[in-house]
């Protein structure tokens, strides 16, 4: 499958070396993806806020070689990583026809996240998102003129084709990705920013991510989303997901925080649902991602307020809450839930516009 409109015109000339650097951001989904086609298409579209704190910090230094094939090294808050290789490279090889530079150069990626190191916070999406946004820019500099609206369009469909959910974290703060009959110009390519009203509920919208298990997770995203092939329950969850989307936007315009806690709280749960049910089956919940939850749900019941959690494929809790709350809920979150996190580590964040380039 290849997609002509992300296919370059022959570059005017090559650079001899220079560099590029960008930073973005982590996205946490509201509606999950989880199962996908051949080609990084998704099962079901996903809707996600795009974070502010949370993100990656990448920078390309390219210098033109006369050698054949892919040649990079990649580091990690300064340390080489031999292990990032086979990702990168499988990324390159996917996108090379959409960026026929690739090979003409050797690279020097450096990269750091604002967040703690394995910290068991995606990085693939905020780590994704950095390397195609480089790469892009990079390309702009090959004399490729491009308007602001093609070129993050790029990024997305290249930072999909590395994961899934990268393709997400380009813009904020709220972004649809995969093709859903009610949202126009919804795409199974490329992410977009969701095009209809937002109520001011959601305004800087907070996200506090407590970081109950840092460990290496026991199931890839990659395995799981593949566990949804022959899944007894795919059909069902993929309608589910639909539906859902269609509930969101009517809760997105109105401020519905009740329904909106009911749909958010309910997609996290059947995401690892899937997870539970499928064949081999897994749990990647730890008993105090669940000791988080109960204490959440009981103290909405006790003060009224808006206070929801979600979940990303692993044990670490996203709490959700609109803006006018904060106070009290980052008291409750501060003092009762934080105890149940590894060295009671966790990150405030709030909903945020996406990547931003930085002049080096
Ligand atoms: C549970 O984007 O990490 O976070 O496309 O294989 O790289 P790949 O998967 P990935 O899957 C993320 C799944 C999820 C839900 C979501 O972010 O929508």
């Amino acid at each position: 499958m290849i997609v002509s409109e992300f296919i370059p015109k022959p570059y005017k000339s090559l650079l001899d070396s220079g560099s590029v650097a960008y930073s973005s951001p982590s996205n946490i989904a509201l509606v999950k993806y989880w199962g996908k086609k051949a080609h990084q298409i998704p099962a079901n579209p996903s809707i996600s806020f795009t974070l502010n704190n949370c993100k990656t910090l990448t920078t390309i230094k390219f210098k033109k070689k006369t050698t054949k094939g892919f040649s990079f090294e990649v580091y990690l808050e300064g340390v080489i990583q031999k292990e990032f290789k086979p990702k990168i490279k499988q990324f390159f090889q996917r996108i090379e026809v959409y960026l026929p530079f690739l090979s003409a150069y050797h690279f020097t990626i450096e990269t750091s996240n604002t967040f703690p190191h394995s910290s068991g916070i995606a990085s693939s999406a905020s780590g994704m998102s950095a390397l195609a946004l480089c790469l892009v820019q990079l390309e702009q500099s090959l004399n490729q003129e491009t308007t602001k609206t093609f070129f993050n369009r790029k990024a997305s469909f290249l930072a999909r084709l590395g994961s899934g959910s990268a393709c997400r974290s380009i813009e904020g703060p709220l972004i649809v990705w995969g093709t859903h009959a009610n949202i126009i110009g919804s795409s199974d390519l490329v992410g977009i920013k969701y095009p209809y009203e937002v109520h001011p509920n959601f305004s800087n919208f907070c996200d506090t991510i407590l970081l109950v298990d840092k460990g290496e997770k026991q199931v890839s995203s990659t395995v799981g989303h593949d566990l949804m092939h022959g899944h007894p329950f795919s059909e069902q969850r993929f309608a589910q997901a639909h539906t859902n989307m269609d509930a969101l936007i009517e809760v997105l315009k109105t401020g519905d925080l009740t329904a909106f806690i009911n749909i958010v709280e309910r997609e996290a749960l059947t995401l690892h649902s899937m997870m539970m049910s499928s064949d081999p089956y897994f749990i990647l919940m730890k008993p105090n991602t669940l000791e988080i939850i109960n204490k959440i749900w009981t103290f909405r019941i006790k003060t009224g307020l808006c206070i929801c959690f979600t979940l990303d494929a692993g044990a670490n809790v996203h709490v959700l809450f609109p803006e006018n709350e904060a106070n009290e809920i980052r008291e409750f979150i501060k003092t009762s839930l934080v105890m149940h996190c590894q060295n009671d580590q966790f990150i405030e964040d709030i909903l945020g516009e996406g990547a931003q380039s930085i002049k080096i």
